[in-house]
């Protein structure tokens, strides 16, 4: 039976009212995945969880093997990805805490392994990535948070840097002038390995902070790690709310 795969980001490491089955370790021809995949039920329905940064949380985002994470959901079944990722706004209408679904990706990541299609090939193939995110996805997502009353930003231009550190207040602007409005490590390459497996894949991403130069002062992880605890709550409910609409 199909299932929905939830990604989680960081402050995302499990999902509190997720009845769980079992938890399975799938191997990948791609290497190790972040970990083993969690199995169980929500509201019913197959949900497969795995935390992109590992379960203790310790992988970076450049380190991250997106072809395996993908490779083992598509075994086990996934149909839908959602996948969870905190950012940095470039805009003052996302403020902190504030739940995205982006609509449009600038990848500036590099020497992540970032296809399917590179070896063994009968012929070179080019996916299509005019809308990046799977539409139908986005749309219940925007509708869950209407039914839930959650206030959420729907459309925004997600610039996927390659951290770990964070962005130079020159690098900002930059993005900026490019049309981004929100900055993270780890939106691609996994939108685009989600597509070539054909893969309905949405984001859901909660602002962690302000990107540099456009709050006050140095970003500290201490005020990452605080706005991420109400996002990560709201990102919960926007859960529960999308999916009986699946
Ligand atoms: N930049 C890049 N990635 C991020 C940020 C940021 O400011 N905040 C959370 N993830």
């Amino acid at each position: 039976m199909s299932s929905i795969a939830i990604i989680g980001g960081t402050g995302l490491t499990s999902l509190a009212n997720l009845e769980i089955t079992g938890r399975e370790i799938i191997q990948s021809s791609y290497g190790e995945p972040s970990g083993p995949l969690t199995r169980g039920k929500l509201q019913d329905k197959n949900i497969l969880f795995l935390p992109r940064h590992g379960y203790a949380h310790t992988i970076p985002p450049h380190k991250v093997n997106y072809r395996a994470n993908i490779d083992v959901l598509k075994e086990a079944g996934a149909e839908n990805i959602i996948a969870v990722n905190a950012v940095g706004s470039i805009s003052e209408a996302m403020p902190p805490g504030q739940l995205v679904i982006p609509d449009q990706i600038i990848d500036y990541t590099w020497s992540r392994k970032h296809t399917f299609y590179e070896e063994g090939l009968n012929e070179v193939v080019h996916i299509d990535f005019t809308q990046p995110y799977c539409e139908s996805l986005r749309e219940k997502l925007i509708q869950a948070a209407n039914n839930a009353s959650l206030e959420l930003t729907a459309g925004a231009t997600y610039g996927a840097t390659q951290g770990p550190r964070l962005e130079s207040i020159a690098e900002i602007n930059k993005l900026e002038k490019d049309g981004c409005h929100l900055v993270g490590m780890t939106g691609m390459p996994e939108a685009a390995l989600a597509r070539e497996v054909e893969l309905c894949y949405a984001s859901i991403s909660v602002v962690a902070n302000m990107a540099a130069g456009r709050g006050d002062g140095e970003i500290t992880m201490a005020e990452i790690e605080a706005n991420l605890i109400g996002g990560i709550e709201k990102v919960k409910r926007l859960l529960e709310s999308v999916i009986p609409l699946l």
